[in-house]
């Protein structure tokens, strides 16, 4: 029997908080334990019905952020179309550096990427390839910052919602931390 786990895919989708289904609906934040995600592990969140991904980078994975940047449409996030809050503008994209938290969904014509976390030479990316996330629909591909590279049909970076972190180990997706 293939059963319901057939169609299990390798990343869990993981909601430790759930509001009401019509607060959720409503935009509520999402409250996300964070302490069992492993180095090179990525977690996923419903916000506002839409996938939010946590990524835990490795040291290998940060190392090579900078190094990125003339291969990239747009490095320092500076473009508005989905405008990148200022605790993220920075070269990681995120307020701590180890943990990416970003939309995952396509800026050009909304599928959701996958993850091409493991680098190195494979179909449909170039052989030096550093990991990153792959947008099967039109072959727009991303690095482990949600960057897009040059020359690829998605305009734009992936979104990085409104978040905040509530402890070292709760965040808060939907919601900026008050002044
Ligand atoms: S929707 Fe992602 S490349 Fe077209």
């Amino acid at each position: 029997m293939g059963g319901a786990g057939a169609a299990a895919v390798a990343v869990p989708f993981v909601s430790t908080f759930q509001p009401s289904e019509r607060a959720r609906a409503a935009g509520a934040p999402v409250e996300v334990d964070i302490s069992g995600i492993q180095p090179g592990e990525k977690i996923v969140v419903e916000w506002r019905g839409k996938p939010v991904w946590i990524l835990r980078r490795t040291p290998e994975q940060l190392a090579a952020l900078p190094t990125l940047d003339g291969e990239l449409a747009d490095p320092n996030s500076d473009r508005t179309a989905y405008p990148t809050p200022a605790y993220a503008k920075n070269t990681h994209r995120s307020i701590k550096p180890e943990y990416l938290v970003t939309v995952g969904i396509c800026t050009h014509l909304g599928c959701s990427p996958g993850d091409k976390l493991t680098p190195g030479p494979q179909p449909s990316l170039p052989n030096d390839w550093k990991g990153g996330f792959l947008c099967a629909c039109h072959g727009s591909t991303f690095d482990v910052a949600g960057r897009v590279f040059k020359n690829k049909p998605a305009p734009d970076n992936l979104e990085v919602p409104p978040h905040y972190y509530l402890s070292d180990t709760t965040l808060l997706v939907g919601e900026e931390k008050q002044a």
